[in-house]
This record gives C-alpha cells, structure tokens and sequence, in this order.
C-alpha cells in the first residue's frame, strides 16, 4: 500500500523521500582528496537497483551539476571533474529501478586548487621573501622552506588575503626547497611546484676603517669562506643628493677616496656569493674631520664709539668667518668676513662679553675653543634720588651702583650756576652746607679703566626756602584789617601770616607775593607777627615780626555836663583799648567847632556860648590812627537867667 501509493503520486517523491530517507538513506562520509574530485560513501540500502550522486556547486547557476550512478553492492564513489575550492551540495538517491526509495544531502567541500611560489628574492644572508598565485576557496597558504641538504624544516601559515611573505631565520649560503600548500575546511590543496634558492652570503666580520688621509680611508675585514668578492657601499649620511658609491673587490680591504670634510659617511661592506648577489653589509660609520678651528681670538674695545674690533688667526680652507659677542644674557652680536678681522656694532653698555669666532667652509663650520674676555663702559647709573629733609642743610644723592665700575662723579648745580664735584667709589654722595632758597641739579656718571659711562639724567631737589626779612605789619586805620609786608625770601613759594592776640585769639592770612592782610582783628589790640615761608616741599620756622598795632577802640558812654558855668562843659567817656589819648569835639547848631583832648576819661570844652545847643563826639587816637568817632551826645549851655538861679541857691539855698 505504501509502495503504491508513491509510485502513484511521483510528482511530488523527490520531496517525501527526503523525509523517508531519514529513515534509509545515509551519506556516511564525505572527503575531497584532491581539488577535483569528492569522494562519497553512504551506508548500503536493501532492495535498491541503483544510486544516483548529483553535486552541484552551492549558489551556482552557471557550473552545470556531475550526475554519477553507482550500481550496488558499491555502496561509495569517487567522483572526478569537479571545480576545486568549492562549496558542493552533495545529494544521495537510492532507485529501485525507476522509483526513488530515498534521499540524503551533505554540504561539503572541495580542497583549493594549487598555490604556486610565482617570485622568491634572497634578502640577506637569513631571510627571502617569497610571492604567490592566489586560489580560490583558500582560507590559508602555508609556506614551507626545507634545507636540500639537511634537515631543517620551517613552515609559516599566512591568511588568504596574503600573497607575499618572508622567512627570516635561515642560515647563509644554503639551498632551500619551497612550496606553498594552499588550505581550507576541506583541507590542503596539492602542493604547489618547488623552488629551489640559495641564501646569500653573510658578511665579513672584524670590518675596521683607518683613515688614511684627510680625505681618504681604507676600510678592512676578514676573509670569509668560499667569498672571493666583496661589495663595498660608501654613502654620505647627511646629504642623500650625493648618491652612494659601490664598488667590488676581490681583496680584504679597499681605499676610500675623495671623502668631503666635516662629514659622515656610512661604509657597508658585504659578501658577493657564486651569482654575484651581494648579501647584508656590515655597516661602520666614518666622520671625516672639519675644518680647523681659528687658534686665537683677539678684541680692541673702544669705549667711544661702542665697537670692538676682532682679530683672529687664519684658517686653512676656511671661505669665510663669523664673530660672536656673547653678553651676560646669552644674547649675542655677530660679524662676519672673509678676512681675518671685522667688527662688532651696537655693544650694550655694562656688559662683559666673550668673543669667539666660528670658521666656515660650505656647509662646514667649527668654532673656536679660544675666546675674547672685555667689558664695555659702565651704564649711566639709574634710580637716582636725591633727598633732602627741610630743616637740614645736607642733601643725599645716591643711585644704583653699575657695572665694571672704578667710581663715580657726582656733581650738584646751584640756581646760581655754581657746581659741587664728589668722587666716591660708594654709591651715594653727602652734600653738605646746601642752601636756603636753592634748585639743585645733580647728575652722576661712573668712570672705568677706560672710557666713563654717560652722565645720568638729571636729578632735582630744591631747599627749604630762606626766612623772610623786614616783616612789617601797619593797621588800616579805616578798618579792622592788618596789612603785613615782607621782603621775599629766595625759594619761597607762600608765605603765611599769623598775628596772636593778648587774649589767645590767633588770625593768618596767606599770600605768594610779599603782602597780606589780616582781617577780623579786634580793636585796640598789640599783635605778635609771624610769618613762614614754604615751597612745595618746605616751610621755614616761624620769623617773628613788628609788633602790630590796631586800631584804638571807639570811646563809648559819651556824657555832658555843663554844671553851672556858661561858657564851658565837661565831656567824660568811657576809655577804649589801644588809644593814647581822646578827642572831643562839639558843634553848635551854626556849626563852629570846639575841641579838647585828654590822655583820661574827660576833658573840659571852652570858649562856649552861653544858651546854645551843642553835639559832641570823641575819637581815641594812637597817633597812628584814629578810633572812629563815638556816638554823639547833645548838650545845652546855661543862660544868664539859669546862671543865676544856680548861683543863688549855692550861696543862698533853695
Ligand atoms: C525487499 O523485497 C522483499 C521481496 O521482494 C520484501 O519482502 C522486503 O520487504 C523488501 N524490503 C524492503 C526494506 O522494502
Ligand atoms: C548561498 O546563498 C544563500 C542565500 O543567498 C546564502 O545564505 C548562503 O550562505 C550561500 N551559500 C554559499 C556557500 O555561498
Ligand atoms: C610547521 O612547523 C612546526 C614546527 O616548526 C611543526 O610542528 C608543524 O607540524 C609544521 N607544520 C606543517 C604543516 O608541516
Ligand atoms: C660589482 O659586482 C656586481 C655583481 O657582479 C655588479 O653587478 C656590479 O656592477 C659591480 N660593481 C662595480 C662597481 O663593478
Ligand atoms: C655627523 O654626526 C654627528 C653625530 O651624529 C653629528 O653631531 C654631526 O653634526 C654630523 N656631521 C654633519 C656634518 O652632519
Ligand atoms: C647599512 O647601511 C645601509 C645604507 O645606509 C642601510 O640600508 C642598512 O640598513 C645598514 N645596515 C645595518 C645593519 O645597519
Ligand atoms: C651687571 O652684571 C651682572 C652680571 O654680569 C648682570 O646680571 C647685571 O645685569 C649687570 N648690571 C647692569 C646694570 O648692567
Ligand atoms: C618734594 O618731596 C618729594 C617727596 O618727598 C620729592 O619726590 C620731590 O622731588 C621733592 N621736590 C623737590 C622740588 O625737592
Ligand atoms: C588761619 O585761621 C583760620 C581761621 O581762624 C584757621 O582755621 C586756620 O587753621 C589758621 N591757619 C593757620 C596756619 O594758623
Ligand atoms: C555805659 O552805657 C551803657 C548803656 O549805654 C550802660 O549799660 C553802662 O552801665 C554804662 N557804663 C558806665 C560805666 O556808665
Ligand atoms: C585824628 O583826628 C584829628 C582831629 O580830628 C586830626 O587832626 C588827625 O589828623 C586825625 N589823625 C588821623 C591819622 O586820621
């Protein structure tokens, strides 16, 4: 019934057998022995006519599939033709007679096709490299390099992406046989065809170079066996334009010639084998000698004009030179000439220099063990100061002291032209007996051995001024102001008035010229004058004036009495401060004056007539000025009939 119904329903065997096969059908084993062909072996089916293999390259639709029978009771194949390096899938169908019994697949895989050696080169002595053709299907191409001779044997495994590689390691002069064996799941491929090479020659050993001349060396070595040439290489390390120079010698030395001064050379010398391939040089490096170096060095300095001439010795081949003044700084001034002297400009002041000179010739140079020693004037001192305190008569002048210094001359300058020298090797000078009134000057220059630095910036310092003279101090007799005058003081820039009072009370006034006045005074007051003189930096003491005198104070409580005489009256005040003596005066109402004085408290007015109405007044005086007039007090003379009157009740009583 099963049977039946299979081969009755063959369209769709091909795919239910495969799950049958499960049950039947066994590929035992698959292997590739060689890139082209699989072999294939399953496991034997009772009843089966015939196997059918059919192996198509995975994914290929333009490799045309190997369908092979296979009769019983051969239950394995060895099937040819096909394409190396190449996933396959393999499919196993059993047949009794036109029915499919059953199926089964494996995926495999063939080995690579051949790798072939396609370049080798020996590099030295211990390694060649090696170059080869690329396969499909190969995951790995193993190198292998076997001594003809002998037994060494190496192998080294490179990924498919390489196609080139080196062995290292080997010994000299000795034959190898190599071959590539390409690689992948399925296994190696064949292998490829052998190529036979020869290590070169390792080179001589105890290589030495003499140097024969300034421009010649001879390099030497040992003999190495069987070598009956060796290859010489001279290059210029340091300018790659001027090509190296190779040269064959079938001796143990050779003579290097034209080498260039002030270089180094790299002189390699290997051994040529049988063919004439030079193998590995042994390197030995050569610096040829530079130029001379110039012997002495001389320098004359001259101070004026801050120059230094230089001198030196000549140099064989030397094309031109170059001389460095170094300062203490590190910085430096150079000159140069194909002579044997130039000169060097601009030198700094205070400064030691050293002087070396460098000879050249191309791109060659060497500078001189021998050097110049000097130094240069001394700066022009700096941070000067000059200080003077105000009531001394001594002025400080001090600087920063300088460099390659013997001492210094410091001078001050009056206003009137007059000049002070002080020579001190310290660094400041005492200026003494200075002035009152002065504008001083001063510089400073330090002196060396041979020229002296400049003079210094000036300095300045002015004095205290000089105390004022012919202080005087008059009352302005109209007010209460105090004029003072004075002969100026030299130096002085102000001046200031002080006037002290008997009560404590003190009044100033200040001025720049020779006047002042003092306002707010009181009356009838004796003053102390003072005045002090100043600069911007200094007042003088205080100078004692005249005595100043103010106006007299005005009489106060004026009174008249004219008692009981006709023809006079007594005018009595009040005294004022300051005032000598008084002053009355009255007028009748016709205006003809009367007066009289007194140095006390009231005098008696005369010579009035009798009945009349009269105005008095009094003013003090200090005969410099007067008071202003008091207030004013009106009278009346007597009559005859009031005359009498009072004579009566004198003698007779009222
Ligand atoms: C093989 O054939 C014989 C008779 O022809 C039958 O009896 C037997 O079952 C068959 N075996 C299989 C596995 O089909
Ligand atoms: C074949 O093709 C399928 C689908 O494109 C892919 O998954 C598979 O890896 C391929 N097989 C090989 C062996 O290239
Ligand atoms: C490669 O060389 C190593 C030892 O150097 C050896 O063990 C190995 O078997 C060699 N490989 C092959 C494929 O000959
Ligand atoms: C040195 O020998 C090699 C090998 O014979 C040759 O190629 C080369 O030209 C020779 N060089 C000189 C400078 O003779
Ligand atoms: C030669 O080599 C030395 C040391 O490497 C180096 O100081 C010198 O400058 C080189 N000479 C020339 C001319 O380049
Ligand atoms: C010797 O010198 C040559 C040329 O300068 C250089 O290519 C080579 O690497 C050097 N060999 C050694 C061992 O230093
Ligand atoms: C003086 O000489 C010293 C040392 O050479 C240097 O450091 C200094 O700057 C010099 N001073 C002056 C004012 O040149
Ligand atoms: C006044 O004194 C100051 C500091 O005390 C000083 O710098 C200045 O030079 C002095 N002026 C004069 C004119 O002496
Ligand atoms: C001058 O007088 C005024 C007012 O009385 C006072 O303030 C000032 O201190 C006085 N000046 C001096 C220098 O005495
Ligand atoms: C002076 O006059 C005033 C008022 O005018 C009065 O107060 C004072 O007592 C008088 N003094 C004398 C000594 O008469
Ligand atoms: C003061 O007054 C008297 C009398 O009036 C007069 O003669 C004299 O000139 C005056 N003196 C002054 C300084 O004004």
């Amino acid at each position: 019934m099963w049977r039946f119904y299979l081969l009755s329903v063959s369209v769709v065997a091909a795919t239910q057998m495969q799950y049958v096969g499960a049950t039947g059908c066994d590929i035992v084993s698959v292997s590739s022995p060689s890139a082209s062909t699989l072999e294939v072996e399953w496991s034997n089916y009772p009843n089966a006519s015939h196997y059918l293999l059919d192996l198509r390259v995975v994914n290929s639709t333009t490799v045309a599939p190997v369908v092979v029978m296979q009769q019983p009771p051969s239950t394995h194949r060895l099937v040819q033709g096909l394409r190396p390096g190449r996933n396959y899938k393999v499919t196993l169908k059993v047949f009794s007679f036109f029915n499919i019994l059953c199926t089964d697949q494996e995926l495999t895989m063939t080995v690579p096709a051949t790798s072939q050696i396609t370049g080798f080169r020996p590099l030295s002595s211990t390694s060649v490299s090696f170059e080869w053709s690329s396969v499909i299907g190969a995951d790995h191409y193993i190198l292998f390099v076997e001594e003809l001779f002998g037994s060494q044997k190496y192998n080294q495994t490179f990924t498919s992406v390489s196609l080139s590689g080196r062995m290292d390691g080997l010994s000299p002069s000795t034959t190898y046989n190599c071959y590539i064996l390409s690689s992948n799941s399925a296994g190696k491929g064949a292998k490829g065809r052998i190529k036979t090479v020869l290590t070169l020659v390792q080179p001589p050993t105890g290589v030495t170079l003499a140097v024969t001349s300034k421009s010649s060396a001879r390099v030497s070595w040992s003999p190495v066996d069987k070598v009956l040439l060796y290859q010489v290489c001279v290059s210029d390390v340091d300018d790659a334009s001027n090509g190296p120079v190779t040269k064959n010698t079938s001796n143990t030395y050779m003579d290097i010639t034209d080498l260039q001064p002030c270089s180094n050379y790299t002189v390699g010398v290997s051994s040529v084998n049988i063919f004439l391939l030079p193998g590995e040089a042994v390197n030995v490096t050569h610096s040829t000698s530079p130029i001379k170096k110039v012997t002495w060095v001389s320098v004359d300095y001259s101070c004026s004009n801050g120059m230094a001439a230089v001198t030196w010795d000549a140099v064989f081949g030397a094309d031109s030179y170059i001389a460095t003044a170094v300062d203490g700084t590190g910085a430096s001034l150079t000159c140069s000439s194909a002579s044997t002297s130039c000169h060097i400009m601009a030198l700094k002041c205070g400064e030691n220099y050293r002087v070396y000179v460098t000879a050249v010739s191309d791109d060659c140079e060497s500078t001189s063990d021998a050097s110049y020693l000097f130094e240069t004037v001394p700066c022009a001192p700096v941070q000067l100061l000059a200080s003077h305190e105000c009531f001394s008569n001594m002025i400080v002048f001090s600087w920063q002291p300088t460099n390659n210094t013997l001492y210094y001359v410091a001078s001050s300058q009056d206003n009137t032209g007059q000049v002070i020298e002080c020579r001190t090797g310290d660094d400041m000078c005492y200026f003494t007996n200075v002035g009152c009134g002065q504008f001083y000057t001063f510089h400073v220059y330090a002196v060396s051995s041979e020229c002296n630095s400049e003079v210094s910036p000036p300095e300045f310092v002015r004095t205290s001024p000089c105390l004022p003279t012919n202080v005087r101090t008059v009352a302005e007799c109209q007010s209460d102001t105090l004029i003072t005058t004075w002969d100026s003081a030299l130096g002085a820039l102000s001046y200031t008035v002080e006037a002290d009072g008997n009560m404590g009370e003190s009044y100033n006034c200040s001025s720049s010229s020779n006047s002042c006045a003092v306002t707010g005074v009181p009356c009838g007051e004796h003053l102390s004058v003072w005045i002090v003189a100043s600069n911007d930096n200094c007042s003088t003491s205080r100078v004692l004036g005249e005595v100043a005198q103010t106006v007299p104070c005005t009489p106060t409580n004026i009174s008249a009495s004219v008692q009981c005489s006709l023809d006079f009256a007594t005018i009595s005040w009040r005294s004022g401060n300051g005032a000598i003596f008084f002053i009355a005066t009255a007028e009748d109402e016709d205006g003809k004056p009367h007066s009289c004085r007194s140095m006390g408290t009231s005098c008696v007015m005369e010579g009035l007539s009798c009945g009349r109405s009269y105005t008095a007044a009094v003013i003090g005086t200090n005969l410099k000025c007067n008071s202003s007039r008091s207030q004013e007090v009106s009278f009346r003379t007597g009559t005859l009939h009031h005359f009498l009157q009072q004579w009566f009740s004198t003698f007779f009583g009222s």
